[in-house]
């Protein structure tokens, strides 16, 4: 969140404009807020400039379509390599910037600050080819070096009584914003592959502006709302699974719905993970 849409979100009334995922006002709530807010945002996107490129335009087509792109082999193989030695050696050798505790599985991060004396970490969470793959979904001139960037790891713990809330199905907000992975190890079964539901970035076929309507009249719904399987056979929409080789990039509009299942214990699956969240007015 930038000054602005802090600031934003601060203001009773104008914080409709901010990219809080749900206002607290059942009276602006009542009057239409939320879907007033999706239709909006959709409205902004739609006269953005769209930054394509020859290399980027066919997959950002995919991506406004069915939600979410896998490129496989992305950077050249001994580049990859290096890159794979360096992130296991941090991983082995940093404090994580976070440390949670998904459920039972154990989630950590590191945040690109701390990976500066890894150069090829460094040169890919500064990638020219992946700046544009962002510029391209969010139709904005995004700097790569100005949105999250992390060396992620998810590790699969044994508690079968928890539920790691991230396997829930849902969507992240109201209008269209996008992270990417650069798989490092391979996702299979066993270390719980990242879930989309296709076409679920689309508010027309989502019934989205009647669904966040209704959330948006329930008492603490503040947070992502979550997608049941009733609701998901209703719209006749289907989940994939994304198994994937490492070296793979995924890049997935969450506004569209999408879950990590649950893996095996002990397996663990490291990512380099990028992030954009801007406001959607603006
Ligand atoms: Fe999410």
């Amino acid at each position: 969140m930038n000054k602005i849409d802090y600031a934003l979100s601060k203001m009773p009334l104008l914080n409709i404009f901010s990219s809080k995922k749900m206002i607290h006002n059942q009276i602006v709530n009542r009057l239409g807020a939320q879907p007033f807010r999706i239709w909006l945002a959709e409205k902004r996107y739609g006269i953005r400039p769209k930054f394509l490129t020859d290399e980027t335009s066919p997959h950002i087509k995919t991506l406004r379509e069915k939600g979410i792109i896998v490129i496989p082999n992305f950077l050249p193989q001994e580049i990859f390599e290096q890159l794979e030695k360096e992130c296991h050696h941090a991983i082995e050798n940093l404090e994580p910037s976070v440390k949670r505790e998904d459920g039972p599985n154990f989630y950590t991060n590191i945040a690109n600050q701390r990976l500066k004396e890894y150069s090829t970490i460094n040169a890919v969470l500064g990638n020219k080819k992946i700046e544009q793959y962002f510029k391209a979904a969010e139709r904005r001139d995004v700097d790569i070096k100005k949105i999250v960037r992390l060396l992620s790891c998810l590790i699969q713990g044994e508690d079968n009584a928890k539920k790691d809330p991230e396997t829930t199905l849902h969507e992240d907000t109201f209008f269209n914003t996008h992270k990417a992975w650069l798989y490092i190890s391979d996702v299979e079964y066993k270390n719980a592959p990242f879930v989309y539901v296709k076409g679920s970035n689309n508010n027309k076929i989502t019934d989205r502006y009647n669904k966040s309507y209704k959330y948006s009249l329930g008492k603490g719904n503040i947070h992502s709302r979550r997608i049941s399987n009733e609701e998901l056979n209703e719209l006749n929409l289907e989940e994939t699974h994304f198994l994937a080789k490492k070296n793979t990039f995924v890049m997935a509009n969450t506004l569209g719905f999408h879950r990590r299942l649950r893996g095996e214990a002990g397996s663990k699956r490291i990512a380099l993970a990028f992030s954009a969240r801007f406001n959607p007015f603006i």
